[in-house]
């Protein structure tokens, strides 16, 4: 398998051709932005942490039957994956109260949520990935109601397998970001796509509730590439 031109570039991610039209290469970055690109810095291998999570996490949502875009960690930083349209709506799943609920609707961080909640966002870095309605995804077509239920159906068994590996490694899944694609087989049958990683997720230990994610560096907690490394270390992944 060949690496050939860069097709994109993301701010944490790049993705690669290889010579099978199928196949891409995604390269994890260490460049870190927050509130949509505003604050930027770097963490210091944070890309060869997400890779190898994303990979674990993949692989492990991959034999529990959830169909991932996922096909192997290649080195450090990259891993083959499918290639596939991606939906532009992320999904996000909370499982306690944090951040940007928190914010907007006046809540503690911390509250437990009876149930999960699955919110989507529109994927627009021009608008700040704004808050939407499942009117919204369909009125625009962002999705047809089939994908919609699909997605919805696959977050919550995701949301149990994540919950229940996170748990058994002492750290609580607070809430955490998805996205989704469709595959190029003339049936544009979807698949879990991006990363699972602590970019993307929240994660608190679940003693101590101290954060072991990328709110590190958001909120300029320091820390930040130990608390990577401590995920690493849970999964048995140093
Ligand atoms: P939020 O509370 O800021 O809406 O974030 C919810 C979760 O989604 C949190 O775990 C971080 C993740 N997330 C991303 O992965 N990418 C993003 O662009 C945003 C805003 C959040
Ligand atoms: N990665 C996103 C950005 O830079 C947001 C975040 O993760 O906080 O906008």
């Amino acid at each position: 398998m060949e690496k050939r031109e860069k097709l994109y570039e993301g701010k944490a991610k790049a993705i690669f051709a290889t010579d099978d039209p199928k196949l891409v290469i995604q390269y994890f970055k260490d460049d870190a932005t927050a509130f949509n690109g505003e604050k930027k810095g770097t963490i210091t291998d944070k890309g060869v942490v997400n890779n190898l999570v994303t990979s674990r996490l993949m692989g492990i949502l991959a034999a529990v039957g959830i169909p991932t875009h996922f096909v192997k960690r290649l080195n450090q930083r990259e891993q083959l994956i499918r290639k596939v349209e991606i939906v532009p709506v992320e999904v996000v799943i909370r499982n306690v109260v944090a951040g940007s609920l928190a914010k907007r609707l006046g809540r503690e961080e911390g509250e437990r949520l009876p149930r999960p909640v699955v919110e989507f966002y529109l994927k627009s870095d021009a608008l700040g990935d704004p808050l939407i309605t499942l009117d919204h995804i369909d009125v625009f077509g962002w999705a047809t109601d089939e994908e919609v239920e699909a997605i919805v159906e696959m977050s919550h068994r995701i949301n149990d397998a994540l919950v229940a590996i996170f748990a058994g490694v002492g750290i609580r899944l607070v809430d955490y970001k998805l996205e989704f694609g469709r595959l190029p087989d003339g049936h544009d049958t979807l698949v879990l796509a991006d990363e699972i990683s602590p970019d993307t997720c929240r994660l608190w230990d679940m003693e101590t509730n101290k954060k072991l994610d990328k709110d590190r560096f958001r909120r300029d907690l320091g820390g930040v590439e130990e608390a990577y490394h401590e995920i690493l270390h849970r999964l048995g992944l140093d």
